[in-house]
C-alpha cells in the first residue's frame, strides 16, 4: 500500500484556515490515496515501484483501470508537493542558482510571481498551476484536474492547488487573494532542494 507522506502539517493560519487544511489533507488527499490503493489491490499489484516510478511505468497497469489509477496517483503526487512546500516559517524568496534561472527567464522574482499569479487566475475549472522544469528550462503551466507534470516528463517544483476545495471556505469566490497569499506560505528551501536534485540528475 502507498502511505500518506509524513507531513508535519502545522497551521497555515491566517493564510489557509485550519478547517480547510484539515479537510484538504485528511479527506481529499486521503481519498486519492485510498482510491489508488483499492484499485491497485484489485489487480494484485505488488507495490514494487515507488509512486513516481509507477506513474512513469503506468503501462504495467491493466488498461481497464489505467486511467483511474493515473488520475488518483496524480492526485496523490500533486497534493504531496502542494503540502510539502507550504510553511509559514519558510524561506519566502529563492536564492542561488534557482534565483539566477528565474531572473534569466522572467527578469526578476517579482515578475515571476506576477506571471505565476496571472497563470493561476486564468485556470478554468479545477486543476493546478505549476512551476516545472521542462528539459532543464523553467516553465509556468496549468494542468487540468489531477494531471501531473511527471507524465509529460516534466518535474514540478511548485504546485498550487486551484481546486475550490483548497480555498472556498475562507476565500469563497476571491481566488485572487488565495493565490496572492500562497506566496506568503511557500517555502523556497523545499523548492530549491527539489530543483538542485533535479539539475544534478540531468547533468
Ligand atoms: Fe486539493
Amino acid at each position: 500500500m502507498y502511505k500518506k507522506i509524513n507531513l508535519d502539517y502545522s497551521s497555515l493560519e491566517p493564510f489557509i484556515d485550519n478547517e480547510t487544511l484539515d479537510i484538504h489533507y485528511n479527506k481529499h488527499y486521503g481519498k486519492y490515496l485510498d482510491n489508488l490503493n483499492k484499485l491497485l489491490n484489485s489487480v494484485d499489484y505488488d507495490y514494487k515501484f515507488n509512486l513516481l516510478e509507477l506513474v512513469k511505468n503506468i503501462n504495467i497497469i491493466p488498461e481497464n483501470i489505467r486511467g483511474e489509477v493515473l488520475y488518483n496517483a496524480g492526485g496523490v503526487l500533486n497534493h504531496e508537493l502542494y503540502f510539502d512546500i507550504l510553511n509559514t516559517n519558510g524561506k519566502k524568496e529563492p536564492t542561488g542558482k534557482l534565483l539566477e534561472e528565474i531572473n534569466k527567464k522572467y527578469g526578476s522574482f517579482n515578475n515571476f510571481v506576477m506571471k505565476f499569479m496571472d497563470t493561476a487566475n486564468k485556470l478554468k475549472g479545477s486543476g493546478f498551476t505549476y512551476l516545472v522544469l521542462n528539459n532543464n528550462e523553467l516553465e509556468i503551466i496549468n494542468l487540468p484536474n489531477q494531471e501531473t507534470p511527471y507524465i509529460f516528463d516534466m518535474t514540478p517544483l511548485i504546485a498550487l492547488d486551484m481546486w475550490e476545495h483548497s480555498y472556498y471556505l475562507k476565500y469563497q469566490n476571491n481566488k485572487e487573494q488565495y493565490i496572492k497569499n500562497f506566496f506568503s506560505i511557500i517555502d523556497f528551501n523545499k523548492i530549491e532542494e527539489i530543483y538542485e536534485k533535479e539539475i544534478q540528475k540531468n547533468k
